[in-house]
């Protein structure tokens, strides 16, 4: 394998890749355990759905309003609405764990002298609290959301903005996302692309060929020969 070079920032997805989704639930002991997958499962699809949605509409909410309501969706769907574990749920989502190897990757990459960013739909303050939480405090350079332009990704003005804000080219950026779709869009839109794909997804058909493809995010320095 020949390392990439050239690369100068490290830009992260948030939800999904840094933050592990399924701590949410899982913290929450009033949710039947035979519900907890599915609940996850559906939250998070609907919660992607309403970016998409709302993108397309024309009709920006942010993305704490956008999980609130997909929660309220999922919630009803799988007849939990009775359970009274909305408020802490959304707390558990606010204050979610991140990956295991997530803290050690980026003091490697930090070490080796590559700036670290996170690229997210996640308001500042979501972000903030989930960084927080799981204890990542400092080991980000720059925290980028897309509230800033009020659009959710897929849109390219979501992935510009990064590049604006660190005043890097397309190719100097090298984007992990393990939500297949981003990364392919990420790719589509010019930037180098690790997908990370923890959860075994077949390759997306859409614009766009990720540039690697990992497991975990402690794959990532070898890829850029640290
Ligand atoms: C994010 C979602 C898409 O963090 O995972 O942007």
């Amino acid at each position: 394998m020949t390392p990439m070079t050239g690369i100068r920032a490290c830009v992260f997805d948030a939800y999904g890749t840094i933050f592990d989704l399924a701590s949410a639930t899982a913290r929450c002991a009033a949710i039947p355990e035979d519900k907890r997958a599915a609940l996850t499962a559906l939250w998070r699809d609907k919660q992607l759905q309403y970016t998409w949605l709302r993108s397309l509409q024309g009709c920006h909410a942010d993305f704490e309003q956008i999980t609130a309501d997909a929660l309220d969706f999922a919630l009803a769907s799988l007849d939990l609405e009775g359970l009274d574990c909305r408020q802490q749920l959304l707390s558990l989502f606010l204050h979610v764990q991140a990956f295991p190897e997530v803290a050690e990757t980026l003091r490697q990459l930090r070490a080796a002298g590559r700036v670290t960013a996170i690229l997210s739909n996640g308001t500042p303050s979501m972000l903030e609290a989930a960084i927080q939480a799981s204890g990542l405090q400092g080991l980000f350079d720059a925290v980028l959301s897309a509230e800033a332009v009020q659009v959710f990704k897929t849109h390219p003005r979501v992935y510009a903005y990064a590049l604006q804000q660190l005043q890097l080219s397309a190719e100097q950026i090298v984007f992990q996302s393990a939500n297949g779709w981003d990364a392919y869009a990420a790719s589509a839109f010019g930037m180098r692309v690790v997908w990370c794909n923890r959860y075994g997804q077949r390759p997306e058909r859409l614009p766009g060929a990720p540039d690697h493809e990992i497991a975990s995010l402690a794959e990532l320095p070898a890829l850029l020969g640290i």
